[in-house]
């Protein structure tokens, strides 16, 4: 595989094809078996790579998971490695380093507080915090950036700012190597692209200008993708208790929310970031405790300013959250103990397990999500980070939950894998489940929801319903009376 000088180079392939494992590669992390090469700007690179040479090479990289020190401020994660020291007493001088931070985090558009502890950051704050020390650290005209799915949590506003700093580290004669699963952004974004398919390059370096969408996801797979949504069966819903009612619902951003989610009926919410909607899942599924608010499901009131996330887990409410390694798996412990965890306090005690039911269910999971490698026993850590959100669904899925609460959950699988994912969704909605999908992917809201709210400064302040579900109609919504879908301008709430 060749990356030219100046160009951005897209990664693409299912989730396992060895995407991550190519860039570990080059980035150090992994040593590769004997007999392959790297060569950068026209130089031999000594393998495996150490990684105390990297910046020597003008190589940086954001890795899939960030790599980000969670109990360290946004300051010391941009600026690790490249602390300025005073002369005599060699210690940092953070006045001076703060404004560095500073700096390379408004290159990205973005005001984040430099003292602020990685740990309490959003998502899309996180990612940029990551971004800006990549870029921080490269060297104009030189080297490969690379980054693995890093802009996947990026609002449209700051992606469009990612992808002009990227034109222009290309537009002066530096490399970028774009790892994503966001076909469309492939096709855009980057000049050439190649495709992996289970470890091995089956098109290699096309020009992006030669290729559409039909053409990539075939090269991915190998084979021809409906590219239709998944069929949805029909079911009445007349004279149905709802699934679930929320009122008066407070958090740090949701301000007094009150919903109602009807049974089979899958709701999304969305909104610009900061706006609630990523905080609401949370509220709902016990996983941050609410200021004030109730949640009724099947039967029983629960009041989430005082319940533990086991109530909810009882009255029937799975939360699949976004970030799967601090919130939603044991990375160290199998496939099938992570699948399974919900329900060992049913089936039995600790000492009495009974592995029938476990295997059954993790084969249940592998199967219906397509999980690859298919083996129930495998740590979930070694597997790859589609594979790792397909393993988190299934594990709440398989539950049978009154509510079903999401976020962004297509986020991190492939074009192929998310359709699977949906078919199930839709199979837990028919069975009588209410869904709420919160999430900014306008296409992914479309495709599944038959109702999107669109908050704004915690409230809900709009509602989408049926034929009014589009793209258009959801993007449009959201940034109203927004200029640039910046900071809000507020010109009087609807
Ligand atoms: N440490 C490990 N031990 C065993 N298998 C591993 C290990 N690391 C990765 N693998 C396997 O290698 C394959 C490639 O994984 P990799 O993470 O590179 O995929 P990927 O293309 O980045 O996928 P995704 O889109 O899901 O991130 C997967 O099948 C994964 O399970
Ligand atoms: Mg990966």
């Amino acid at each position: 595989m060749t990356v030219q000088p100046g160009e951005i180079h897209g990664l693409v392939g299912q989730n396992g094809s060895g995407k991550t494992t190519l860039v570990k590669l080059l980035s150090g992390y992994h040593a590769p078996d004997s007999g392959g090469e790297v060569q950068v700007d026209g130089a031999p690179v000594g393998l495996p790579v150490r990684p105390a040479e990297l910046h020597r090479l003008g190589m940086s990289v954001v890795h899939q998971d960030l790599g980000l020190l969670d109990d360290f401020t946004v300051v010391e994660n941009v600026r690790i490695g490249a602390f300025r020291r005073r002369r005599l007493t060699r210690s940092i001088r953070w006045d001076g380093e703060r404004q560095l931070a500073r700096e390379a985090l408004q290159h990205l558009g973005h005001e984040i507080d430099p003292n602020a502890r990685v740990r309490d950051l959003l998502p899309a704050d996180r990612a940029t915090v990551a971004i800006a020390r990549a870029l921080q650290h490269h060297h104009p005209g030189r080297g490969v950036i690379m980054f693995d799915e890093s802009s996947r949590a990026l609002p449209r506003d700051s992606l469009e700012h990612f992808h002009a700093l990227i034109r222009e580290v290309a537009g002066r004669g530096g490399s970028v190597l774009l790892v994503s699963h966001q076909l469309e952004e492939v096709l855009s974004v980057a000049d050439r692209v190649t495709v992996l398919r289970d470890g091995v390059v089956v098109a290699s370096g096309t020009p992006t200008s030669e290729l559409d969408e039909h053409e990539l996801i075939r090269l991915m797979l190998g084979y021809e993708l409906d590219s239709r949504a998944p069929a949805r069966a029909a079911v009445t819903r007349d004279g149905r208790e709802p699934a679930a009612r929320a009122r008066g619902v407070c958090g740090r951003l949701v301000d007094g929310v009150t919903l109602e989610i009807g049974s089979s009926e899958i709701v999304g919410v969305t909104g610009l970031m900061g706006s609630g909607f990523e905080e609401l899942p949370y509220l709902l599924g016990g996983a941050h405790p609410a200021q004030a608010g109730e949640l009724t499901v099947g039967g029983r009131r629960i009041d989430l300013a005082t319940a533990c996330p086991r109530d909810l887990v009882d009255a029937g409410v799975a939360l699949v959250p976004e970030r799967r390694d601090a919130q939603g798996l044991s990375l160290s412990m199998s496939l099938l103990e992570n699948v399974t965890l919900p329900r060992v306090r049913v089936h039995g005690s600790p000492g009495r397990l009974g592995f029938g039911w476990q295997r059954e269910e993790a084969d249940w999971v592998i199967r219906e999500l397509g999980v690859r490698p298919p083996a129930p026993g495998m740590t979930v850590g070694n597997l790859s980070g589609g594979n790792q959100q397909k393993v988190m669904l299934g594990k709440w899925l398989r539950g049978d939950p009154r509510l079903l609460v999401l976020h962004e959950p297509t986020r991190a699988v492939d074009v192929a894998a998310r359709r699977d994912l949906m078919a199930v969704i839709f199979r837990v909605a028919t069975s009588g489940s209410g869904v709420l999908v919160a999430g900014m992917d306008a296409n992914e809201l479309q495709s599944m929801c038959d109702r999107v709210l669109i908050m704004r400064d915690g409230r809900i302040e709009e509602e989408l319903r049926g034929a009014a579900v589009t793209v258009e109609g959801v993007v449009n919504a959201v940034y109203r009376n927004h200029s640039n879908g910046h900071a809000a301008v507020r010109e009087g709430v609807a």
